[in-house]
């Protein structure tokens, strides 16, 4: 249902490129041309105005609706101009809050349907009934057609799971990142056929700058492999997430249309055992043990 590379909008807006209509557009339409059918939103990004402005080209083209899908997040409440009644960031899983914040997706993204919506962080506070109220609702209503988590611990999603089925977990990954290979996330994913997805899968670029040594010494490595497979380095790191068996699918971070053109290549890259645990190792900067 999902491609297997998901488009970030985080940075496309207000938070990064300030893309205009137009821009939005573009992209939407390089990532359909490359196969990037999913787009990944939150009703935060650009302080609650990302989403309306996709919509707005969405607008424009209409029929594009029908090719995508779209995964929206809430939960988060952010002090900014356009919520001046938020004092203090916190989080709000209520059913009133959840089902508010999705019609209000709904409206913003000018559709009619959110494939998924996601809870986007853990909320302390949070009473799985309620939650599973508001999305039975939501479900019943034809306006959510499925539901995840983001951010969530392994007991924290059972938690959820025990009162609502659940399809994805869109947790922090990368070869940087590498917590979720080992504290149960990943396999609770396969175990329980979540689909996890990669938010950072490129450590939020700083991989590429970063004077941090771990970073320098997996950027090293990927541009050895890259020269084997005829590629670019992030592409390979994007191939090291997309092998493991969990399925994990990456959240690209890019406003850039030439980027978002080549990513799907890492679909075709297949890294030998060795080659994945070369950039582990440089990653952690020893052998496995
Ligand atoms: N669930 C959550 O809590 C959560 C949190 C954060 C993000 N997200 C989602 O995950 C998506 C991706 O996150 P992210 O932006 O941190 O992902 P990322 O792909 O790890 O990082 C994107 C950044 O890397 C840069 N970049 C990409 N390829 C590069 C290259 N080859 N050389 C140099 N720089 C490169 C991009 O710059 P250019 O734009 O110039 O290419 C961009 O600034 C977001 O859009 C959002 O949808 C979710």
């Amino acid at each position: 249902m999902l491609s297997k590379l998901i488009a970030g909008t985080m940075k496309w807006g207000r938070w990064g490129a300030k893309c205009d209509t137009q821009q939005y557009l573009s992209h939407i339409k390089t990532c359909l041309d490359a196969g990037i059918t999913s787009f990944d939103h939150a009703d935060i990004y650009g302080d609650y105005t990302t989403e309306a402005e996709f919509g707005e080209a969405l607008k424009l083209q209409h029929s594009l609706r029908g090719q995508m899908q779209l995964i929206t997040k809430c939960g988060i409440a952010r002090p900014c101009t356009n919520r001046p009644q938020f004092a203090i960031k916190h989080y709000n899983t209520s059913r009133e809050y959840i089902i508010a914040a999705a019609e209000q997706s709904l409206m913003n993204l000018c559709t009619d349907h959110i494939d998924i919506l996601l809870i986007h962080r853990p909320d302390p506070l949070m009473n799985p009934d309620e939650m599973a109220e508001a999305f039975t609702y939501l479900q019943q209503t034809g306006k959510v057609l499925h539901f995840g988590v983001s951010n969530f611990t392994t007991s924290q999603t059972e938690l959820l799971r025990s009162r609502f089925p659940i399809m994805a977990n869109q947790i922090e990954v990368s070869v940087l990142k590498r917590e979720p290979f080992l504290n149960g996330q990943l396999d609770q994913c396969i175990v329980q056929k979540l689909i996890p997805m990669a938010w950072s899968p490129l450590g939020g670029g700083n991989i590429f700058s970063s004077e941090d040594e771990a970073a320098k010494r997996v950027i090293a490595v990927a541009e050895i492999l890259s020269q084997e497979y005829a590629t670019q380095p992030d592409l390979v790191l994007l191939a090291w997430l997309l092998q493991h068996p969990s399925g994990i699918l990456p959240v690209l971070g890019t406003s850039r249309a030439e980027r978002l053109r080549k990513a799907p290549e890492a679909l075709n890259i297949q890294l030998t055992r060795q080659q994945w645990f070369m950039l582990w190792r440089a990653a952690a900067g020893v052998e496995v043990p």
